[in-house]
């Protein structure tokens, strides 16, 4: 479980996180709606300790890690994983050895163990060809679209199989049927590693498809958090207008997808 506590964080005169209390549950797949620029990243950076805030705390698996620094932080954040807003590949580094890359870092995160050349060769290529990038091996990130980096970054992150994984905008300026298969890949993704997962988004119908519990954060903290039935009947209007942006439930599909 992660348990976020009365966590304050402003830059300058600009107050981005305001008592934000919030507690993501073993398993599930949280997702988090807000406006742009309200601190939805931000969020994100505290939970994997790339951000220390000014006062609170985050909790995960019993872990404070707001109170922790260098091989400390380093050794509690290994078991998650994030994929950053735009992908951000290692410019320097091609697709394989951007997606090999904390495969030979940190070897297994559940069990320590160190892979082989031939045991990560073999997962990156499995990895390229479920995020549909087969071939692209020996290309350099700038040689990539957006949405192939997105791609690429997405397969750096599962092929890692972290235990908590935090997605900043995963469908955000893709093409529709990419986007779904990317929805369909965080779904397969918690299923097959019973992975706690956050994913924030703009994407409406992302959120239905992916999401157990849906959150909205507004004014530096969560102003509604339920189960879609409950978030969808709130009275707020960017939730309405989130709502004009689906013309058919997602989770039908969903279901349809999964069970048939
Ligand atoms: N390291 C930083 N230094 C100064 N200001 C920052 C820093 N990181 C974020 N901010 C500011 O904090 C605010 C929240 O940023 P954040 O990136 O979390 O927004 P967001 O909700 O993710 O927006 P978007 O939906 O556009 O990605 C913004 O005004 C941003 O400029
Ligand atoms: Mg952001």
């Amino acid at each position: 479980m992660i348990k976020i506590t009365d966590l304050w964080k402003r830059f300058g005169k600009l107050q981005v996180l305001a008592g934000m209390n919030l507690e993501i549950f073993e398993g599930e797949t949280l997702v988090i709606l807000g406006p742009s620029g309200i601190g939805k990243s931000v969020l994100l950076k505290h939970i994997i300790g790339l951000l220390k805030p000014d006062s609170g705390t985050v909790d995960v698996h019993g872990v404070r890690i707001t109170d922790l620094n260098g091989p400390d932080l380093f050794k509690a954040v290994q078991e998650m994983g994030m994929l950053f807003q735009g992908a951000a590949l290692f410019d320097s580094m091609n697709v394989e050895e951007n997606v090999a890359f904390y495969l030979k870092q940190h070897g297994d995160p559940a069990t320590g163990h160190k892979y082989t050349r031939a045991e990560i060769a073999d997962q990156v290529s499995h990895a390229l060809e479920v995020v549909g990038l087969k071939g692209t091996e020996k290309k350099m990130p700038s040689e990539l679209s957006g949405g192939m980096r997105k791609r690429a970054g997405l397969a750096r992150l599962i092929v890692y199989k972290p235990k908590i994984i935090l997605y900043d905008e995963p469908t955000t300026g893709l093409d529709p049927i990419i986007a779904m298969q990317i929805n369909e890949l965080i779904v397969q993704t918690k299923e097959r590693l019973k992975a706690t997962s956050i994913v924030v988004t703009h994407d409406m119908f992302s959120a239905l498809y992916v999401g157990d519990r849906l959150a909205l954060m507004k004014e530096g903290k969560i102003a509604h958090i339920g189960d879609a039935d409950t978030f969808l009947q709130i009275d707020d209007p960017l939730i309405k207008s989130l709502n004009f942006t689906i013309s058919q439930d997602p989770r039908r599909l969903k279901e349809k997808n999964h069970h048939g």
